[in-house]
């Protein structure tokens, strides 16, 4: 009877532990973006100014209601209209508004890149948001995929994440944003069908990895990526637990995620928009729900960023929860291998020797080096299961790839160089980036090992290029891939026009849609 009390009381303590923050706090729906061709009612208004004061068609509206008053308001302000420059005006009389927040848009005839576009749109939103809160309507006469684009920055702009701060003074969430376009039918349907799925994975993606680490444990990120995929075409998914993997012999991910009691998941996420049998585009994430090192245990400064640990296996399920948005004709698997890096009483030590799924042994040098025990199974899974046209792995694997990059470039790998120019394109287009790093023969020389066939760090290589080798090892050479280490872009620690606080950037899905969209997809 004591015994069962002690049981019971434990049990319920635990429960409570896990689940007492996530119930009173709620995550908020993404912002919604609708478009009309004429002015709504709103106090406010953002308008888009083309340089020395040119106006669209609405700007020009509203110069004749008021009488030449906003040309001439234009001007004493001395407004240039730079592309990205913002200047506060009050509206003159005859106009239906009480302030106007002017948005330069630059030189008529020089057209903006997407991504400045998409920029314009995150600092113009978070500028209105805070002139005006919510009360604003946003006038841009572009044509449709420009008005689109910058809708789908504002969208992304409005991003922030404080999901438990509970003071008075939090930042209204801004439920939706109205814009004002002359094709607003056809920017109604571009951004409905190509960017408005990308901006939802994105947020979802953001809100996953932001998530404290007593949130999201690999259980609960399986369980909230199967809410958002709820609804979806053509989608598959399967979860392995710790069962499945001992049976299929995933010893590396099952060794890590042995020190902590929340077990191990591999979730695998099929889309299949595209021909029946085409092999699909794999994407493989790394998902460490906290990464303390494990044994070989870091050290307390910044740990907690280490929640950020699981990026890639949130932004490989969002790619994928993208392209199924967007009905993309094209068959992608998305895989998180989800492990968190405990150090419990059960944890794999330094100098264990695990089997992984490839037959592959390792030896354990370092229990810290886990993202990479935890790809081996799952980028091995992906290559034998589907033997994909392109195997991409996303991880935050190294902090040598982050001093070196800073937050500018991923860290880019592959042993098929031709590969490297298409994502470094894609990564400037779409602002992701990557910087190419070596990968070659010493580097697979420095995890040799005489006791087990690899072992997990590589002392005598450069970090970076000892993760991608290890990685690589548990690839055939014949399949095309690509390692993005990503340690030092999954996260920063401030706001960007793209978002409105600090924290996850949800790295890779822009760069791996774009990516796919180009060489994968029929149109
Ligand atoms: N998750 C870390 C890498 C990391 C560090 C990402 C800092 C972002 C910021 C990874 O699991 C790790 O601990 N890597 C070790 C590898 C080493 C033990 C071979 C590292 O980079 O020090
Ligand atoms: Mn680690
Ligand atoms: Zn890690």
């Amino acid at each position: 009877m004591k015994y069962l009390f002690i049981f019971t009381f434990s049990l319920l303590a635990s429960l409570s532990s896990l689940d007492v923050s996530s119930a009173k706090h709620t995550t908020k729906q993404p912002t919604q973006v609708n478009f009309s061709d004429t002015f709504k009612k709103t106090k406010n208004l953002v308008l888009g100014v083309y340089l020395n004061g040119e106006l669209g068609q609405y700007g020009l509206k509203l110069n004749q209601q008021t009488n030449d008053g906003l040309k001439h308001a234009i001007s004493v302000t001395g407004f240039e209209a730079k592309a990205k420059t913002t200047q506060l005006i009050t509206a003159p009389k005859g106009s239906d508004f009480n302030q106007i927040l002017l948005v330069g848009l630059g030189d008529k005839s020089e057209k903006l890149a997407e991504r400045k576009l998409q920029e314009l749109g995150g600092s113009s939103v978070q500028a209105a948001v805070k002139t005006f809160n919510s009360n604003f309507q946003m006038a841009f006469d572009l044509n449709f995929q420009d008005a689109a684009q910058i809708a789908y920055g504002a969208k992304l702009g409005s991003y922030y994440f404080d999901k438990y701060y509970t003071g008075e003074d939090r930042i209204k969430h801004l439920k939706d944003i109205h814009f004002v376009t002359s094709d607003a039918k056809a920017a109604k349907t571009f951004f409905k069908e190509q960017l408005n799925p990308l901006a939802n994975a994105i947020w979802y993606t953001r809100d996953i990895s932001n998530e404290p680490a007593n949130i999201i444990y690999p259980e609960s990120f399986v369980k909230r990526w199967k809410k958002h995929l709820k609804g979806l075409d053509n989608i598959k998914i399967t979860v392995f637990d710790e069962k499945d993997m001992l049976k299929k012999g995933m010893g590396a991910i099952y060794g890590v995620g042995r020190g902590s009691k929340r077990p191990p998941r591999m979730m695998v996420v099929e889309y299949s928009g595209g021909k029946k049998g085409d092999a699909p585009v794999v994407i493989v994430g790394k998902g460490i729900t906290f990464d303390t090192g494990g044994i070989s245990i870091k050290g307390s400064n910044n740990m907690w960023n280490m929640k950020f640990d699981m990026s890639g296996a949130a932004s490989a399920i969002g790619t994928v929860h993208a392209l199924a948005g967007r009905n993309a004709k094209v068959n992608v698997v998305g895989i998180a291998a989800l492990a968190e890096n405990m150090p419990g009483a059960n944890a794999q030590r330094p100098g264990d020797v695990v089997t992984s799924m490839s037959g592959k042994t390792i030896q354990i040098r370092s229990t810290d080096a886990e993202g990479r025990l935890v790809l081996a199974d799952g980028v091995y899974y992906g290559d034998i299961t589907y033997n994909p046209p392109l195997l991409i792995d996303l991880a935050t694997l190294t902090g040598s790839a982050s001093r070196a990059l800073g937050k500018d470039y991923a860290a880019f790998f592959t042993r098929h160089d031709e590969f490297a120019d298409r994502f470094i394109a894609m990564g400037k287009q779409t602002g992701e980036e990557v910087w190419h790093l070596p990968l070659n023969k010493n580097h697979f020389k420095a995890i040799e090992n005489k006791v087990a066939d690899v072992m997990n760090s590589g002392p005598t290589a450069p970090g970076a290029s000892a993760g991608a080798a290890f990685i690589g090892t548990f690839i055939r050479e014949t399949t095309p891939w690509v390692h993005l280490d990503i340690a030092g872009v999954a996260w920063n620690e401030k706001a960007t026009d793209l978002k409105a606080s600090p924290g996850s950037t949800s790295y890779g899905i822009q760069l791996l849609n774009g990516y796919i969209k180009e060489h994968f997809e029929k149109k």
